[in-house]
């Protein structure tokens, strides 16, 4: 090398700021707000998931040693950022295909892949977005948590799918995953009450059928993450009502009432039966928040 030795690190930051190559992300932030913008920012899924799961190790080593670590301020993206591919499309675009066939399930995990990785973000971007609302610990404890989860989900389903020959970005996907975020951007209660106990709640109750499909192609690796899948996905929803419960008793609100009025604004769409009605009541959430949403009159008990 001519011209003298110059540092690696002061080259790479020359390059960044002529644009040649993208931001690296800081690999051990200050604050918890820090940690969050930082997974939002990283656009590859694998490397967001591993960003992810170590800075949730970080938390939780402090934790264990009976420390917190600063929650801090930060400036979520209004988008989190995302990988070139999958292509992404609106809803009424993405081809349909027999989730009988082996592609068909392929599209099918490939679908659930982009939820996942938009969970990832959804769990961080909560953290980020309403930091400056004090809450116990408990509260980033769950969410760290449950993005930690998030990542094992995606890495999970993106192994099964490169079993398959496949991987993720090899067909297109939902446009449109981030607008329950962005339509619940100034409100912590809204948040809660559409994202963890609305969304995620669905996810309870579709679970079984697809794992009933993957039953049927007698797919023990698929079988395995989904219900794993399955297992986490109920602990998300009990932290979105535990929380949204606190929130409502901290303003001297009725629950019941903040969530329906809340979700009517914020959700588009009716609730959709049938429910599963035994994993929603194990994860907080009673028939009369939601069935009084649905298209349907409540069936009699
Ligand atoms: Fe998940
Ligand atoms: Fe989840």
């Amino acid at each position: 090398m001519t011209g003298g030795h110059r540092e690696f690190g002061q080259i790479r930051g020359e390059a960044e700021e002529f644009g040649q190559i993208p931001p690296q992300p800081d690999p051990n932030p200050a604050t918890l707000s820090d940690m969050a913008v930082n997974v939002l920012t990283t656009a590859d899924g694998q490397a967001k998931t591993a960003l992810s799961r170590a800075h949730a190790a970080r938390w939780f080593a402090a934790r264990a040693e009976g420390r917190t670590l600063p929650i801090g301020q930060a400036r979520p993206p209004d988008r989190p950022a995302r990988p070139d591919r999958p292509e992404l499309l609106p809803p009424r675009e993405m081809p349909k295909r027999r989730p009988g066939s082996a592609a068909g399930r392929i599209a099918l995990l490939h679908a659930i892949a982009h939820i996942e990785l938009n969970a990832v973000d959804l769990h961080w971007d909560i953290i980020a977005r309403f930091a400056h609302i004090p809450m116990p610990t408990g509260f980033h404890d769950d969410w760290v948590k449950s993005a930690d989860e998030e990542s094992k989900h995606f890495n999970l389903i993106c192994d099964w799918l490169e079993a398959q020959g496949s991987h993720y970005g090899a067909l297109p996907a939902h446009a449109g995953m981030w607008r329950a975020a962005e339509d619940t951007a100034d409100d912590l209660l809204a948040r809660l009450a559409v994202v963890p106990m609305v969304l995620e709640a669905r996810g309870l109750d579709v679970t079984p059928g697809m794992i009933a499909i993957f039953e049927k192609a007698d797919d023990a690796d698929a079988i395995a993450a989904l219900s794993t899948i399955y297992a986490e996905e109920v602990h998300h929803v009990a932290y979105g009502s535990k929380w949204f419960n606190f929130l409502c008793g901290r303003e001297d609100r009725d629950p019941k009432e903040v969530f329906h009025l809340l979700v009517r604004r914020h959700f588009h769409g009716a609730l959709k039966p049938p429910f599963n009605a035994e994993k929603r009541a194990e994860a907080g959430l009673p028939p009369d928040f939601y069935w009084p949403l649905s298209e349907t009159d409540r069936p009699p008990a």
